[in-house]
């Protein structure tokens, strides 16, 4: 790969303009940051079984992600889902994108791509024609981005809040800067949920500096319908010549007009204005500058749901400057001051460099999704914030909304009034919602955990009232089915697809139900989270609750036994039998939309009911069978069960590269045996999280996996929908975590650098010595206060008090 000297010389300008004072007084975390951690998988170069996470410009919670769009060779390996891959061609530099998602690619919306020639082959309508691999290292940190085009273009980029600047430094000779309005992201294998583009426009203001318009795209993985995004572009300096072209649409799409299957036509160059029209063409608009003019193109550009206008206006109070640089500074304060500084451990020389790296960058990621779209809600008038991506609540709600309570509530209230909002205007909250459009729900109806947790944590600003009744909804009414190429057999955009067979039958069958025994476990739990609210809420729905939420024991089968363990989780049919042929807990066939549980065997999410852990480990056969059971599921070649991406290079049961299991390494601390869960979480943690590329064990699911990192290393882990943390132990001497607004809680730990050093000897809660192995919200977290960590060597059974409760305990 080329060396460019040009860009090294930045690289290091950059490094020194981080590492100045003149950012902010405070340090500079943002250092630390390693954007493309999780941009690899297993195989070197590319992105399969990697975190696909989005890299380039972005803002906390920020409505645009600038990146590159690129389409990799290897199509079967491919996964294109946040624009970047390592070695793919670069289609365009576009605004929107998702971070760490599955399934088929969406977004990759208002792009540009700087080209050196235009004449033929290149066909503007073809980006086989003009797409550009990579030349030399990229670089990327917080707030910046830039690459090598082997066109000899250099890109670099940053972005703000709802906008993006690029600068594109060409060789000498032509330059011009493509603006396809109906690029998207593809999905190279096809499938139900590709992306399509219905229309768009674009419009040039004379002079041809500024152009506005729109690109309406839907599909994509949640099968939505179009989002219309709103754009206005302006380059520095005037193009020699600006074009708008159009094009007959060639893409096969269903149920809307395109000239299918043709031939990709010649671009049609046109004068200032271009709409797509009834057959859906396409149009965009061609930018050149004279070779003479300078060699730097700079342009900033905004996008809005709501208008063209409001996009020019983003574009000009959010990037005022066209100093990139500045721009990146801005982005970088604000991620200290708003994300980094809320976990403050020491720095300096003698730390561990890597532990640094893996703590801010994961505070980096999961503060990547959702985005807050408040005031851009094209959908509805409301006065209530406006939150999407969320892709999903599916892979959040376990540990990654937690955390947002704690370091975020002011953002978390925001996006627990959204998904309020969205239940007040469209009948149900999301558990996956994605350009503006609820779907799609792998499992049960999420959001009623998020709620819950948020509930009896106190999280202020919520109407409880209004959440109960969207709680309700997901819990008695069926949503109508929209036929999905998932699942045909009911819906999966919202609500409980297989709530009939729940309401009917005490559990999901499934012979009547697709994903039986993944839907009945988190069905439970969702009821579990109904009654915590009732509470307040409807005092006389809380039995009712309390007991759908024990329905999971309805699929316990005792007497299947398997590798010497007995009692599991098993499918169940309509005529109350359960169907035992054949069956095996640790393999789920495809583990998708149709098989009897999702994305993980029914052995994993046999030990997945964190509301009564108490009937769960009796189930098992006792407190240790239970923990012969957890022993095995850790060991190497457990798995019998080919997870494919979802379990890349992983072969114990235990599956941390995916979130059924998140809770599962730390169980033991429900034996009184914390020890364990030390020792295998840490073991998972270092085996499976690094400071490099491949470094997440599979997709980040919108920084879930990163989340999951974040509470490993901070000694805690909460049992969602509970005020409760179990106690683990800690990777820093000293934690000053900003919490609850104001509150200051500070964790710290002695004999950190023992080798191996990392079992608990004892525990001080607020200065109290601490028999019990886990926590409540309020001993710490409302106030703040202080946990202190004695760490050794040894595999202490330090503590000597009650294991955590099972306030959800129900005996059937
Ligand atoms: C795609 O990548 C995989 C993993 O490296 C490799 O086994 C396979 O041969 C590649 N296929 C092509 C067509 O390059
Ligand atoms: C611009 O530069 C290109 C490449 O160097 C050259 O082929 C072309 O003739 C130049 N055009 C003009 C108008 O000078
Ligand atoms: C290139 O454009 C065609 C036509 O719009 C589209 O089908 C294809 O997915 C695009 N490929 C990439 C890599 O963007
Ligand atoms: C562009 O404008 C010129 C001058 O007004 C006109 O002659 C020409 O037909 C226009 N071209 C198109 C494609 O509209
Ligand atoms: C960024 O700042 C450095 C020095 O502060 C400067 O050398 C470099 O050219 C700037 N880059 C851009 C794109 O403005
Ligand atoms: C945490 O806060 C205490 C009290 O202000 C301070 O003494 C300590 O240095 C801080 N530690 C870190 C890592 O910031
Ligand atoms: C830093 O911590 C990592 C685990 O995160 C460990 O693998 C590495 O050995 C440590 N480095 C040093 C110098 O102690
Ligand atoms: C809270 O929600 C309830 C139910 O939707 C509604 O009747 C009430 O007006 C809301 N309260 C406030 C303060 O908005
Ligand atoms: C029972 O399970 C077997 C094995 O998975 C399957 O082939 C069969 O169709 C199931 N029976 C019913 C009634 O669903
Ligand atoms: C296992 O128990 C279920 C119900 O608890 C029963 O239907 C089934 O016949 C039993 N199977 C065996 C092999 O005992
Ligand atoms: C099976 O499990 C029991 C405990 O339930 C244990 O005593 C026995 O040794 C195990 N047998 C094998 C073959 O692992
Ligand atoms: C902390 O925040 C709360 C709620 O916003 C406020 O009432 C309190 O005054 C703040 N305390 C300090 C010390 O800033």
């Amino acid at each position: 790969m080329a060396y460019l000297p040009g860009f090294i010389m930045f690289y290091l300008t950059m490094m020194l303009m981080l590492c100045s004072p003149l950012v902010t007084a405070q340090v500079d975390y943002a250092q630390y940051v390693k954007p493309l951690i999780g941009s690899e998988g297993p195989f070197p170069g590319l992105a399969f079984g990697g975190g696909d996470i989005f890299v380039g410009g972005a803002l906390p919670f920020g409505v645009v992600k600038v990146g590159i769009d690129t389409y990799e060779d290897n199509v079967t390996f491919s996964t294109l889902n946040g624009g970047f891959t390592p070695e793919g061609r670069v289609t365009a530099i576009s605004m929107m994108h998702e971070s760490g998602t599955g399934g088929g690619p969406k977004y990759g919306l208002v792009p540009s791509m700087p080209l050196t020639t235009v004449d033929a082959p290149v066909n503007l309508l073809d980006n086989r024609t003009y797409w550009q691999k990579r030349v030399g290292i990229d670089t990327a940190q917080v707030g910046y981005y830039a690459t090598q085009l082997e066109n000899g273009v250099g890109v670099e980029l940053s972005a703000s809040r709802h906008s993006g600047i690029m600068q594109y430094t060409f060789p000498a000779g032509e330059k011009h800067v493509l603006v396809d309005i109906s690029h998207y992201l593809p999905s190279e294998t096809g499938g139900s949920d590709v992306q399509a583009y219905v229309g768009g426009a674009i419009d040039l203001q004379p002079g041809g500096n500024i152009y506005t318009g729109y690109t309406s795209v839907g599909g994509g993985w949640n099968e939505g319908a179009p989002i219309t995004a709103y754009f206005c572009g302006e380059f520095e300096e005037a193009p020699a010549q600006a074009r708008t072209f159009s094009g007959r649409n060639t893409e096969p799409m269903q149920r809307y007009h395109t000239w299918s299957d043709g031939p990709v036509p010649q671009a049609m160059y046109g004068n200032l204005s271009e709409v797509s029209g009834p057959l859906n063409d396409r149009v965009g608009a061609l930018f050149s500058w004279s070779n003479s003019s300078s060699s730097t193109v700079k342009t900033r550009v905004g996008i809005s749901f709501i208008s063209a206008d409001k996009a020019c206006n983003f574009k000009n109070q959010e990037i005022k400057s066209w100093n990139l640089n500045d721009t990146v500074d801005a982005a970088v304060q604000e991620w200290n001051q708003d994300v980094f500084s809320k976990i403050q451990v020491p720095t300096d020389e003698s730390q561990n460099r890597t532990n640094l790296v893996l703590l801010y960058s994961s505070l980096y990621f999961m503060h990547l999704m959702p985005s807050d779209r408040t005031g851009e809600n094209p959908l509805w008038q409301s006065g209530e914030p406006s939150w999407d991506d969320f892709y999903t609540l599916w892979d959040i709600f376990r540990c990654t909304v937690s955390l947002y309570h704690l370091i975020q509530p002011s953002y978390y209230q925001g996006m627990i009034r959204s998904l309020i909002d969205i239940w007040r205007f469209e009948g149900f909250m999301p558990d996956g919602r994605s350009g503006n459009y609820n779907g799609l729900v792998q499992g049960g109806s999420n959001a009623d955990n998020v709620l819950a947790d948020a509930y009896v944590k106190g999280l202020p600003g919520i109407n409880w009232t209004a959440g109960y009744q969207a709680m309700v909804k997901d819990a008695e009414v069926v949503p109508y089915n929209t036929f999905s190429y998932t699942d045909f057999t009911a819906s999966v955009k919202e609500g409980r697809g297989a709530l009939s067979d729940w309401l009917a039958l005490g559990y999901v069958s499934s012979d009547g139900s697709t994903r039986a025994v993944s839907r009945t476990v988190e069905y439970a739990l969702n009821d579990y989270s109904l009654s915590l609210v009732a509470k307040g809420e409807a005092p006389g729905d809380v039995q009712k609750y309390l007991n759908r939420s024990a329905n999971w024991q309805n699929i316990w089968a005792h007497n299947v036994t398997h590798k010497n363990f007995t009692g599991f989780l098993a499918p169940r049919l309509l005529n109350g039998m359960f169907n035992l042929t054949d069956y095996n807990p640790a393999l789920c066939g495809e583990c998708e939309w149709s098989a009897i549980s999702y994305e993980a065997t029914p052995f994993e999410y046999s030990f997945t009911i964190p509301h009564d852990m108490e009937t769960l480990i009796q189930s098992m056969g006792g407190p240790d069978e239970f923990e012969r059971r957890l022993d095995y599921i850790h060991l190497p070649d457990t798995s019998e069960q080919n997870l494919g991406a979802n379990g890349a290079a992983i072969t114990s049961i235990m599956n941390i590269g995916n979130e059924p299991d998140f809770a599962t390494p730390y169980l033991y601390n429900y034996i009184n045996k914390q020890y364990k869960s030390v020792q295998h979480a840490r073991d998972l943690a270092n085996q499976y999280f690094h400071d490099a590329n491949y470094g997440v064990p599979g997709n980040s699911d919108a920084g879930a996996l990163n989340s999951w990192l974040i509470w490993q290393m901070l000694g805690l882990y909460p049992v969602v929908t509970q005020p409760v943390y179990l106690i683990e132990s800690p990777w820093f001497s000293d934690i000053n975590m900003t919490i609850n607004g104001n509150a200051t809680l500070r964790i710290t730990a002695t004999r950190l650098d023992n080798k191996d050093g990392y079992y608990v000897q004892s525990v001080k809660v607020n200065g109290q010595s601490w028999g019990r192995n886990w926590l409540e919200h309020s001993d710490v977290m409302v106030n703040g206060g202080t946990i202190e960590f004695e760490l050794g060597s040894e595999m202490t059974r330090w503590e000597t008090g009650e294991i955590p409760p099972s306030p959800g305990h129900v005996v059937l």
